[in-house]
């Protein structure tokens, strides 16, 4: 049996979190697409050319903490704006998704560009300012010392990058169910998707 469930939305809209949720609740592996051009944006950084990165990219460098910075991050909308990178990461995404056991992909166009056959299609949002609200305490959390205002301006750069592009632009897919978690506690979005997804299953 495959099941295809596909996540997308902007930057700290809720998505991860969701994703592995609704993964754990329904035994489906999950694939954080962002991780890979993360990955690839890292090996850029490092001086790497990025195709070649995205064409040699191994599961284990998925891996690391090194990978949640900010500046990592930016890197990776960076790379992501390049069609060869994106074609370079496609085919690994699609067999995850089809993979037996059912698959939750999570990223900015699963439903749109990677699995516009997704069984379930949903599109996380919530308000620039609260999602840089919710990245700030992460990251500060985690001990790295930034201020919220870089966080947030960091957060509009990358929506005004990952919006326009031309290649595979953040756009919700004209069938996905929209989840804004602005004024929703996570567990309510997480009850939300894991009843849309319930409903969709339920008739398979
Ligand atoms: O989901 P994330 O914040 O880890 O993603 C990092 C960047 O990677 C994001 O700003 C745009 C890019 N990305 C993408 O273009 N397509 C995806 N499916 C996932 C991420």
């Amino acid at each position: 049996m495959t099941f295809t469930v596909a996540i997308d939305g902007p930057a700290a809209a809720g998505k991860g979190t969701i994703s592995k949720a609704v993964a754990m609740h329904f035994g489906f592996a999950h694939l954080d697409t962002g991780l890979l051009y993360r990955a690839v944006g890292a090996k850029v950084l490092a001086g790497a050319d990025r195709l070649i990165a995205a064409q040699q990219l191994d599961p284990k460098d998925l891996e690391g903490d090194q990978l949640r910075t900010p500046q990592v991050a930016q890197a990776a909308s960076e790379v992501a704006v390049d069609p060869q990178v994106r074609a370079a990461l496609t085919d690994f995404q699609r067999s995850f998704a089809t993979r037996p056991g059912g698959a939750v992909l999570d990223g900015r166009d699963i439903g749109t560009v990677i699995c516009p056959q997704a069984d379930v299609k949903l599109f996380v949002t919530a308000s620039p300012e609260c999602r840089a609200m919710r990245r700030f305490k992460e990251l500060s959390d985690k001990g790295m010392s930034l201020t919220y205002d870089s966080v947030l301006a960091d957060v509009r750069k990358r929506d005004e990058r990952d919006r326009s592009r031309d290649t595979a632009p953040l756009i919700p897919a004209p069938d996905a169910v929209l989840i804004d978690t602005t004024d929703m506690a996570i567990d309510d979005a997480v009850a939300r998707a894991v009843a849309v997804i319930s409903r969709v299953s339920e008739t398979h």
